[in-house]
């Protein structure tokens, strides 16, 4: 696992998105996986940017999102499909069509989530995986205890998860229960993924997902077992770290620089 700490969010957030450019422009045609949530805002915000300056497109690339509600519509403010047409897809060169995500209003999520996971499979797996991290350990909506081999499925929320995410709804009362989330297993088989977290938050996230025991427990402790999995971070998500001096000696100021 590689881990860049950057001194503030504005830089993790710098690193984040260059890479996810990078990626495109080495590969127009990646099928990229998205997340949604707080963090990934400024994210986008800053690929739009790049977008506008001419230095990224996405007319080539496809993508997946990690997760959606069950039971809200793509049109409800609070799904994920509205989140990603308003932080994203309406402003850069996507092609119609080629960006999905679950659908949550569907009158049988099992058999959703399993359309879902095929249609992943069928467009060769995800190239590159950006993901948050749940304060909890949680990636996409794996909650704790879920089975670090699971594939796209409906998955309860925990309380701590749907008081986290209630900001995003009118009234608390209305965050769903259940959501159709990728499974572990499904984001492992990603050639690439790259993690964003900052803030204090999620430092004990952050520990237990790079130097914890590899457990459902912290269903984020899976990217251990992966081959390229590049963990972005700010001072303070890094906070508690054991061996964070190691990882700014291998990589000074969160660069990616080659040894
Ligand atoms: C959302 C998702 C979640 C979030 C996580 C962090 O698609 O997959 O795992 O990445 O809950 O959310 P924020 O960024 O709001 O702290």
């Amino acid at each position: 696992m590689k881990v860049l700490i950057h001194a503030d969010p504005a830089r993790a957030l710098d690193c984040t998105a260059g890479l996810l450019a990078a990626r495109l422009q080495r590969q127009p045609d990646a099928v990229l996986g998205l997340a949604t949530g707080g963090t990934m805002e400024a994210v986008y915000a800053r690929l739009i940017a790049a977008y506008k300056r001419g230095e990224v497109s996405f007319g080539q690339a496809r993508s997946f999102n990690l997760d959606e509600y069950v039971g809200v519509a793509p049109d409800h403010p609070a799904s994920y499909w509205h989140y990603m047409r308003e932080h994203l897809l309406d402003h850069v060169d996507i092609a119609p069509g080629a960006a999905l995500l679950p659908r949550g209003d569907t009158p049988n999520p099992e058999a959703e989530a399993a359309t879902y996971e095929r249609a992943i499979v069928e467009a060769g797996d995800i190239g590159l995986q950006l993901l948050g991290l749940g304060a909890n350990g949680h990636i996409g909506f794996n909650e704790p205890t879920s089975s670090l081999a699971s594939l796209t499925r409906v998955k309860t929320l925990t309380r701590s998860t749907r008081e986290a995410n209630a900001r995003f709804f009118e009234d608390p009362a209305q965050v769903p229960r259940l959501a159709i989330t990728m499974g572990i297993g499904t984001i492992l088989r990603a050639d690439e993924v790259l993690l964003l977290a900052y803030g204090e938050g999620k430092a004990d996230a952050a520990r237990a997902m790079i130097e914890g025991p590899l457990s459902a427990a912290c269903p984020a402790s899976a990217l251990q077992l992966h081959r390229k999995a590049t963990v972005v971070l700010d001072a303070a998500a890094a906070s508690k770290l054991a061996l964070r001096d190691y990882y700014e000696e291998v990589h000074p100021d969160g660069r990616d620089v080659p040894i």
